[in-house]
């Protein structure tokens, strides 16, 4: 029996932070040895909301990569591909686009948010309004069964159902209508407290290492009003101690009476949680030593994956060329 397929994809942000490591990536690693995963770089999308600015995509592109593989994708067992590397995805994009109508793509609660809230980006263009047609055809071209994402996503992956459901309606079932896989949001908050995001500059990289994860990490806020050292503090509210409950579960219990009872000072409680995470960062930081002094892998992974995308899309484009009746010749 062939196993099932699962897609997904993630927008060349550069280097990944921990937060996307715990709330994707991770269950990706996990994903990869019980299903056909085809996990993408979604350079395409990027496109729809920073057009403007993309003198920095090869170098985002190649920090995503590396940092997929230091998080422990093997090229072995899933296809890590390059979505602008694929045409058919656009080719797909635009037969759905024919057939979309524009109220789904109004309603769609990721498009008026955004809208809200990017005022200082012009993104009233036909590209983002279209985005999650293009989001479909990046998932439909794969045939997938499960689309792992987080809440945000949930919308597209229910338009993507909408427009698989439309298509074999109108053409004769060559879709499937795929799942999504809910990634829980693991609730890391940013150095500030904050939620973690490239755009507040409060993010640990899954890169740092050394002398600058521990400056994070002592650059964390805590309590606000613990003081002196024998202040009782209120661990609940304190960023530092999110972190041990995820990485420092043997210790969690202890140090939350502790804190409470005012008996460890803010500085050890951080010192601690940086040996914590050099530990569980270790492998990590190995893998993507052996990565950066391979100079060509970043390459070979990607045409690796790209080939074995390739002959996939091929046999569906064919396919829907065909129950389209487009197909000359
Ligand atoms: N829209 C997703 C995001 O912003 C990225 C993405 C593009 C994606 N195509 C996809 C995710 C297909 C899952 C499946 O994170
Ligand atoms: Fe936070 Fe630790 Fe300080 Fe308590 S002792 S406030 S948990 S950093």
């Amino acid at each position: 029996m062939s196993k099932k397929v699962v897609l997904s994809g993630a927008r060349p942000t550069g280097a990944l932070h921990i937060g996307n490591y715990l709330g994707a990536i991770k269950n990706w690693v996990k994903l990869q040895d019980e299903y056909d995963c085809f996990f993408f770089i979604a350079d395409w999308h990027a496109l729809t909301t920073d057009y403007e600015d993309t003198g920095s995509y090869k170098e985002n592109i190649s920090e995503v990569v590396m940092d997929l593989y230091a998080a422990g994708l093997e090229p072995d067992k899933c296809n890590i591909f390059l979505q602008s590397s694929l045409k058919e995805h656009a080719e797909l994009h635009l037969l759905f686009s024919m057939i979309t109508p524009l109220s789904w793509l109004e309603r769609c609660p990721t498009y008026k948010d955004q809208l809200n809230q990017m005022d200082e980006k012009n993104i009233r263009t036909y590209g983002f309004l279209g985005y999650p047609c293009l989001q479909s055809a990046d998932i439909l071209i794969y045939k997938a069964d499960y689309v792992p994402v987080g809440e945000d996503q949930l919308p597209h992956v229910e338009m993507t159902r909408e427009i698989a459901r439309r298509f074999n309606f109108l053409f004769g079932k060559v879709f499937p209508e795929p799942e999504p896989l809910l990634t829980e949001a693991k609730v890391l908050p940013g150095l500030d407290g904050r939620k973690m995001s490239k755009s507040y500059n409060n993010t640990i990289a899954l890169k740092d290492r050394g002398d600058v994860l521990r400056k994070k990490v002592m650059s964390m806020i805590t309590d606000p009003a613990r003081i002196r050292k024998d202040d009782p503090g209120h661990p609940d509210v304190c960023a530092v101690f999110a972190y041990h409950k995820f990485f420092n579960k043997e210790e969690k219990e202890q140090i939350e009476s502790d804190c409470k009872a005012g008996l460890i000072g803010c500085v050890g409680c951080k010192k601690n949680l940086y040996e914590k995470l050099a530990e569980v960062l270790k492998p990590i930081h190995e893998r993507r030593d052996e990565i950066e002094a391979n100079p060509d892998m970043v390459r070979e992974i990607i045409a690796r994956g790209n080939a074995s995308a390739q002959v996939v899309i091929s046999k569906t484009m064919a396919d829907v060329r065909k129950a389209m009746k487009i197909d000359w010749e």
